[in-house]
């Protein structure tokens, strides 16, 4: 959804994943790059070309790396909730006058915004439908991340 938003945005929409395999997805989706986040040197090559970093991520990463990704006055902004606490060398924030923060959803009239902006724009939710009485295989795919992207039951 990020992908097709900041692409509707008419920003240059760079995609970050563990998994090659989406690197065709997410460009269909409107990425005009992919970085492979598991290869350490393709993080290195954006080194300071962002002007923002939404983060989906639910896991521990080096947050360092995204910060250095940042461009000068870049924002790397939280939604996706890692488990540990997120720490990193504070001069990266100093020197590149860099910020850090979160989002959670938005109020009822952002959200009204945001769906007047997907259906101007063609952005849909990529689901994959699964029957209530298949609940538990969906529940399986959703834990080995194959679902793309949400698993909806049906009745
Ligand atoms: N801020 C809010 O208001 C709000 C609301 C709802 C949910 N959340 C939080 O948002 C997070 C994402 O939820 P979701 O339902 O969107 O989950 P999801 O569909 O499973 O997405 C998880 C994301 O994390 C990436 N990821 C998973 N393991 C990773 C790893 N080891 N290293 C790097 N990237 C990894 C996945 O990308 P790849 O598989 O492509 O690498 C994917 O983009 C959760 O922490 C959830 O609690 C926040």
């Amino acid at each position: 959804m990020a992908i097709q938003f900041a692409r509707a945005f008419g920003a240059d929409v760079t995609a970050f994943s563990t998994s090659a395999d989406k690197e065709e997805e997410a460009r269909a989706l409107g990425a005009h790059h992919f970085v492979n986040s598991r290869e350490s040197k393709a993080l290195n090559k954006v080194a300071g070309t962002l002007d923002f970093i939404l983060s989906t991520i639910n896991a521990d990463q080096d947050w360092g790396v995204y910060l250095q990704a940042l461009r000068p006055t870049g924002t790397l902004c939280f939604v996706g909730v890692p488990p540990s606490a997120v720490s990193f060398q504070v001069f990266p924030l100093i020197s590149g006058l860099r910020t850090i923060s979160g989002s959670p959803i938005g109020s009822p009239h952002q959200l009204r915004e945001m769906i007047d902006v997907a259906a101007r724009h063609g952005v849909k939710a990529q689901t994959e439908s699964f029957p209530m009485a298949k609940a538990n295989e969906a529940i399986e795919k959703v834990k080995r991340n194959k679902v793309r992207y949400r698993a909806v039951l049906t009745n």
